[in-house]
């Protein structure tokens, strides 16, 4: 039998040595909301790959886009003041899709990319404005915006970071905002939203005149097992960043594009603009990579002044571009966003049922993203060994699901193609609903 994926591939997130053991799973097609590996076994994708295919898989719109763009131009760059013309048409996109002034796009190839990006241009934009001792980042606790050094340096999970120390100086964490496991130990709403605060204090501490950004995602993502920010927190922290002349990176890397039941996750906060804004996953739905970080009109006028000093040989790739350019389409034409927040509404109310068992802890969920919070006891909160999420996970495998658990291994994460049918939706809740029973019956816990 041939091994090569197991013996000529280092997998991410995965110990090769297991990989090895139990062999890799060769993913050979797909369709909508399924996919089938070279056995022949068909799977739900309750992941949409890794939280990307927004628009599911195999829409031959965008291949037809991506086919006809490469037989016209199938390669240029976005060096030196040369484009092309889907990367033109791209940037008029978004500055009509995104809020407030985010109007200047400069691509990258994916979220760490353009979460790298945007670390660079503030602290670019604050040397040219004279205040260039405002270097700091300022990120939260569970935080996950990709894995080059910049993105680990903003890492709030210490697995991540500590083998590759050290990281990049100037990044400084902050507690994140999650009621049912409260950094601060106190009560919402009695608690005054104290994490949000919490922003304000580190900038103090810091010194403000060594502040440049503050980073966070509308929904906390695959470490903290995506949880929503309460509706007062990003109005507060926008007030704090304009108080003390900080700026705001809002990392859309998972919640963009249709994905939380709007357009983009920041769009459930009333009101608050970011300064900056990355993208990727659902800008291409995957099918061609691609990442974006947008800034606001005064943050390019300052870049403007001088030689913008960064960029990625593919960044503004002309066929990344066509395909960015099919599926915005797609999620415009087909009310992907409302649809998102309709099937979102409907899954969440079918996994609240799951509150009826001693090990469901919390539900969460935003749109198309859920989490699963898994408990030994619900009054202690006591979370299970991260073997009884893995257990889950390789049991829903081997009856036709694919999800994913966080990184801490104590919630299971939903987060499928937007197009999934309720029909599709019904089948996902009631394969988890049963790999979870077994797996807890055979923990010797009663469900
Ligand atoms: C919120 C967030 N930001 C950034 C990234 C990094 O994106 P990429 O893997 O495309 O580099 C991810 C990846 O999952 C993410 O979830």
């Amino acid at each position: 039998m041939d091994r090569s994926a197991e013996n000529h591939m280092l997998y991410s997130f995965a110990s090769l040595s297991e990989v090895q053991q139990k062999g890799a799973t060769v993913i050979v097609k797909g369709e909508d909301c399924y996919v089938w590996d070279q056995e022949g076994k068909c799977y739900i994708d309750g992941f949409a790959g890794l939280q990307v295919v927004n628009i599911g898989h195999g829409r031959k719109e965008v291949v037809d886009a991506v086919y006809q763009q490469m037989q016209e131009l199938q390669y240029w760059h976005s060096f030196f003041g040369f484009t092309s013309k889907p990367t033109v048409q791209l940037v008029e996109k978004l500055a009509e899709l995104l809020p407030g002034n985010l109007n200047v796009s400069h691509f990258v190839n994916s979220g760490s990319e353009g979460n790298d990006s945007a670390f660079k241009i503030v602290r670019a934009y604050f040397k040219s404005i004279g205040q260039g001792g405002r270097y700091k980042i300022i990120y939260r606790d569970k935080a996950y915006h990709g894995m080059n050094m910049g993105a680990t340096s903003a890492n709030g999970f210490a697995n991540n970071r500590a083998p590759y120390e050290p990281l990049v100086p100037g990044f400084i964490r902050i507690p994140h905002c999650h009621c049912y496991r409260c950094p601060m130990d106190k009560e919402y709403s009695s608690c005054n939203i104290e994490c949000a605060y919490a922003l304000e204090e580190a900038i103090i501490g810091e010194g403000s005149d060594t502040v440049a950004a503050f980073i966070a995602d509308p929904v906390q993502g695959s470490i903290g097992g995506y949880v929503p920010a309460v509706k007062e927190y990003f109005t507060i922290v926008r007030e704090i960043c304009d108080k003390y002349g900080v700026l705001f990176i809002c990392d859309e890397v998972i919640t963009g594009f249709g994905r939380t039941g709007k357009m983009f996750g920041i769009e459930h906060y009333q009101g608050v603009e970011p300064d900056l804004m990355v993208m990727a996953k659902g800008l291409s739905s995957g099918y061609i990579p691609m990442g974006a970080v947008v800034v606001s009109d005064q943050i390019a006028s300052v870049l403007a002044k001088g030689m913008f000093a960064h960029g990625y040989t593919y960044g503004g790739h002309p066929v990344a571009a066509a395909c960015a350019l099919s599926n915005i389409g797609i999620i415009e034409r087909e009310n992907l966003a409302n649809k998102a927040a309709e099937t979102g509404a409907y899954i969440a109310q079918a996994l609240e049922s799951f509150l009826k068992y001693p090990w469901a802890g919390e539900i969460r969920a935003k749109g198309m993203m859920f989490g699963i919070e898994l408990v030994q006891d619900k009054v202690n909160k006591k979370p299970f060994p991260v073997e009884f999420a893995k257990s889950i996970l390789d049991l829903a495998r081997d009856k036709g699901l694919l999800l994913r658990m966080n990184t801490g291994g104590n919630s299971l994460l939903l987060c499928p193609p937007l197009t999934m049918s309720k029909d599709i939706a019904d089948n996902m809740v009631a394969i988890l609903e049963e790999v979870i029973v077994q797996t807890a019956e055979s923990y010797h816990y009663k469900a």
